[in-house]
């Protein structure tokens, strides 16, 4: 089942359009991962889809239902969370504040203890506890990058969305992130993935979509993308 869709989608900025006429489909439960270039749109179609930003033109569909228009709480409600490529974390809280911000945002009208509790499932899922009392700034960028996720996560949500969740991080932390996302995934919940590290792009993916100058250049298996001879050349060729 699609649990998520676009169909002829355009942003412009000044007369250029970041998002050039891209449709694209999320099956449930899959990994989509979506990489191009710095500057192909990647964030934008973000943008567009948690409703940061709205379309000039297209239609975003999830579950069934038109979001495209809709306010970012409304769509972040119905169980579709992000990260932000630059980190939106609130940098005078602690992790745990951090967390709970996600916890209160994602259920409105949920008692503070249920918000708690989510809050300390969430922290202990991608194992953040020992770090609850610790400010943002003070902790490695990895953990930062982890707050982010585990913000979204509280939130609740069926499908996630991860923008470049793993710049930055060396290795041995790519592999705990990547082990995160899969322990994410194996709860059931749709992943889409922004991201340039292709280890991690080709080993975790069920299919992607390569955007290039706003547009939708190719989509397929990890195998049938890294053979594409037009991915090679603008993508691939480079990393
Ligand atoms: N809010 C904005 N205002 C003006 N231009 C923007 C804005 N957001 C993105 N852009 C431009 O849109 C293009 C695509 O950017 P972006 O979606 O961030 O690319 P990516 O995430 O693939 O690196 C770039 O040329 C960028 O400068
Ligand atoms: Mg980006």
């Amino acid at each position: 089942m699609r649990i998520l869709q676009g169909e002829g989608l355009v942003k412009a900025f000044g007369g250029r359009r970041a998002v050039d006429n891209v449709s694209f489909h999320v099956a449930q439960g899959e990994i989509l991962g979506l990489i191009g270039p710095n500057g192909a749109g990647k964030t934008t179609l973000f943008n567009l889809i948690s409703g940061a930003l709205e379309a000039d033109g297209g239609v975003i569909t999830y579950k069934g239902k038109k979001i495209s228009g809709m306010k970012p709480y409304r769509i972040c409600r119905m169980g579709l969370a992000r990260t932000f490529q630059k980190a939106k974390n609130f940098p005078g809280m602690n992790v745990y504040q951090n967390v709970l911000m996600g916890a209160m945002y994602g259920k409105p009208g949920q008692s503070a203890e249920a918000a708690a509790r989510d809050t300390e499932e969430v922290l202990a899922f991608v194992g953040l506890t020992g770090m609850r009392g610790r400010a943002l700034q003070d902790i490695p960028l990895a953990l930062q990058k982890r707050v982010e996720v585990a913000r979204a996560l509280a939130t609740k949500p069926d499908v996630l969305m991860l923008d470049e969740v793993m710049a930055g991080l060396n290795p041995a932390e790519v592999s705990e992130a990547m082990a995160l996302i899969e322990s994410i995934r194996a709860k059931g919940v749709t992943i889409v993935m922004i991201e340039h590290v292709m280890k991690a792009i080709m080993s975790m993916c069920d299919r992607i979509d390569v955007l290039h100058h706003g547009q939708l250049i190719a989509e397929g298996t990890p195998q049938e993308i890294s053979s594409s001879r037009t991915v090679i050349e603008v993508y691939l060729g480079e990393c």
